[in-house]
């Protein structure tokens, strides 16, 4: 059904090709299209799924989808073909639970794939990437103790997904202070993380020390069986581009590693992450980290009370398209307080998402940029999302508060002096 499915919109796309060839060489097309318009081709999907159908940005144009495929065969002027599907991201689920199910959960089917896709589903492509072999799975060792003593999310026993609520979460003063507390212990978690990343430790050993420090805190390490997500942190290594599960994989000279603090302290959970360097990276890598750094930093001072939520996608976006970098269209941004995960999903691709950004509201922006294509596969146990193309990815997160009239970084880290109140960017909504 599935394959069928897929099948059937790549045709649709096909069939609405209207555009001439570019005959520009140093311009790549569109990799599933040599004669592209995407434009077309969306408003023929949306009419044949007219029900599914999610309208797209009126500025995706032809040139948007060259820029696209220059940041490594992004699809994301094909979102209109069909409405994403939340869908679960954990072992336990299968199939027919996910089309079920209501409950989002970080990530949204965000497009179904064309032949080109699926071709490359089936032929292995396992060139190395920065002469490293492909991660494989270590060894993960066993589940960590939480003392009695601390408070634990709802789900830190059963190991279930709470129910999603699609409702943002917002907070009166008490509220508001509690999710500083929270993001403040998520920031110094990971500034800590980043001081005892070298070449040789294991992931392993980060999930240890950062279980330490947030257990000796007070807190709850927010994804230790949150689904069944076995580890306190998740580190993502190289071609991971998030969820990776710590195990005794070593950290090597010239690894970019992300790793993703989430603290539930006193009720309320503080989530940020960032991709950090072990040793010297290549110039290239260098770029992604910094350019994936600027779009959430961009992206964040846009934010104030009535910015529609679809511009931070336009803005990360823009600043991915520029660098020729990919944006992760799978893996999305949250709101986040009581609850680990909820509305508003804060897509970082450019969308056509309603909704404004409200005050007392706290979320996250989570941008995931690629050096290749965004296409993802995910390993067996269930959690671990790496790039099909071996290529390597980037990402940073924070924890924002809306303001009376801007944004707050709850996770601003006091180490690195990041500005808590960046300076509001002037935009149009
Ligand atoms: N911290 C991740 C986020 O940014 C979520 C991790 S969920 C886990 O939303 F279960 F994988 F830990
Ligand atoms: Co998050
Ligand atoms: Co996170």
């Amino acid at each position: 059904m599935g394959i069928l499915y897929r099948l059937f919109t790549h045709y649709l796309y096909a069939a609405a090709k209207t555009a001439p060839v570019d005959k520009n060489p140093s311009r790549p097309h569109c990799p599933r299209h040599s004669t592209c318009d995407m434009a077309a081709a969306r408003t023929m999907a949306c009419l044949s799924v007219a029900s599914l159908a999610r309208p797209f940005s009126s500025r995706v144009s032809s040139a948007s989808c060259r820029a696209a495929a220059v940041a490594g065969g992004q699809r994301a002027s094909l979102m209109g073909a069909s409405q994403p599907r939340w869908y679960l991201a954990t072992s336990s689920s299968t199939a027919l639970q996910r089309r079920r199910s209501n409950r989002g959960f970080l990530t949204v089917d965000a497009k179904k794939k064309g032949f080109a896709e699926l071709l490359s589903d089936i032929v292995p492509k396992d060139e190395d990437y920065n002469g490293r072999p492909r991660l494989e799975k270590g060894k993960v060792s066993a589940k960590q103790h939480v003392p009695n003593s601390i408070a634990k999310p709802p789900y830190a026993d059963s190991g279930h997904l709470p129910p999603m609520n699609e409702e943002p979460q917002i907070h009166d003063a008490e509220g508001e202070e509690k999710m500083r507390a929270a993001g403040l212990l998520a920031a110094q978690v990971l500034d800590y993380a980043e001081q005892i990343i070298k070449p040789g430790i294991t992931t392993d050993f980060i999930d240890q020390k950062v279980h330490k420090m947030i257990v000796d805190a007070g807190a709850y390490p927010s994804p230790l069986n949150y689904g069944g997500f076995p580890k306190s942190v998740c580190t993502s290594l190289n071609e991971c581009i998030c969820h990776g599960i710590p195990d005794t994989t070593e950290l090597r000279e010239g690894d970019i590693i992300n790793v993703d603090v989430t603290v539930f302290l006193n009720g309320y959970h503080g989530d940020t992450s960032r991709t950090i360097r072990v040793g010297e990276v290549t110039d290239e890598v260098a770029r992604l980290v910094d350019v994936t750094e600027r779009s959430l930093a961009e992206a964040i001072k846009i934010c104030k009370p009535g910015t529609p939520v679809r511009k931070i996608g336009a803005t990360i976006h823009a600043i991915a398209d520029e660098a020729g970098f990919g944006v992760v269209e799978k893996f999305v941004g949250h709101g986040v307080g009581k609850e680990f995960h909820s509305g508003p999903t804060v897509r970082h691709h450019r969308n056509n998402d309603p909704g404004v950004l409200v005050k007392g509201q706290t979320f996250t922006i989570e941008p995931m940029l690629t050096i290749g294509r965004t296409h993802d596969k995910m390993w067996r146990d269930g959690w671990t999302a790496v790039t099909a193309d071996g290529k390597w990815t980037a990402q940073c997160e924070h924890t924002l508060l809306i303001t009376d009239d801007g944004v707050e970084i709850l996770t601003a880290s006091p180490l690195k002096k990041t500005e808590r109140f960046p300076a509001k960017q002037a935009t149009a909504a």
